[in-house]
């Protein structure tokens, strides 16, 4: 089993390349990929960058040059479930772009329009149920299984979530999951985005996310982990 691990942003990997030995490190297309084993599967792991085009990119590396059989992208995310507090974590049930809007052309919102697929996608069950397992057994922490809507955007208003809830039945935002999750789609690789909730896309959002970024994206990465010793 060979498994490519996302994260956007150095906190969010930070936390893998102590765990296993980087056996070796490649450039492709101005990224990073360190290869290496961890429990009984072979990992690929890179830092995408911030947002939905830096994560289909690597996305579509880890696919198409390492042949990987899974992706985990783990990180953080704003809530949008008004149930979610800081620290929980949400694994996806399924993704979609918030922000994709065809609507003059006759396409409601969040549909990509033209597209031989889906707009919603879903989670791989079998490793759904690998890390639901694996983030339960963290103890005093909540455990949802959400929607996850991604977006080129940082939300940060109360008006802007509160729409995106009523909207779409948005649990949470972020800027990558959906990206990966089409990429992945396309390929038939199965994927679960991993988020711990830094913040709630409200007008505190910018100062909750810089406070809690490093801790809950380490929350994060240990759900992956312990995911990875399971399978
Ligand atoms: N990632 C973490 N918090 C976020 C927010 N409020 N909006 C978009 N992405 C995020």
């Amino acid at each position: 089993m060979k498994v490519g691990i996302i994260g956007a942003m150095e906190e969010e990997i930070a936390h893998f390349t102590h765990l296993f030995t980087i056996e070796e490190k490649y450039v492709l297309a101005k990224n990073h990929y360190f290869t290496g084993n961890f429990g009984s599967c072979e990992i690929v792991l890179t830092k995408a960058g911030v947002g939905k085009v830096n994560a289909a990119a690597a996305a579509q590396k880890v696919i198409d040059y390492f042949n990987v059989d899974a992706i985990l992208f783990t990180g953080v995310a704003g809530a949008a479930n008004p149930d979610y507090e800081v620290g929980d974590v949400v694994i996806s049930d399924v993704c979609q772009h918030h922000d994709i809007d065809a609507s003059p052309l006759g396409f409601s919102k969040g549909i990509i329009p033209m597209f031989n697929g889906p707009s919603l996608f879903f989670a791989d069950e079998k490793w759904r149920a690998i890390v639901k397992e694996a983030a339960e057994e963290l103890e005093g922490i909540n455990v949802f299984e959400g929607k996850i809507m991604s977006g080129e955007q940082f939300i940060a208003d109360k008006t802007e979530v509160e729409k995106l809830r009523s909207l779409f039945g948005a649990d949470c935002v972020e800027m990558e999951g959906a990206a990966v999750a089409q990429i992945a789609w396309m390929h038939d690789v199965p994927f679960v985005i991993i988020r711990s909730i830094s913040d709630k896309a409200n007008g505190e959002a910018p100062v909750s996310f810089q406070k809690w970024l490093y801790e809950t994206a380490e929350r994060s990465a240990a759900i992956v982990t312990s995911s990875l010793k399971k399978y």
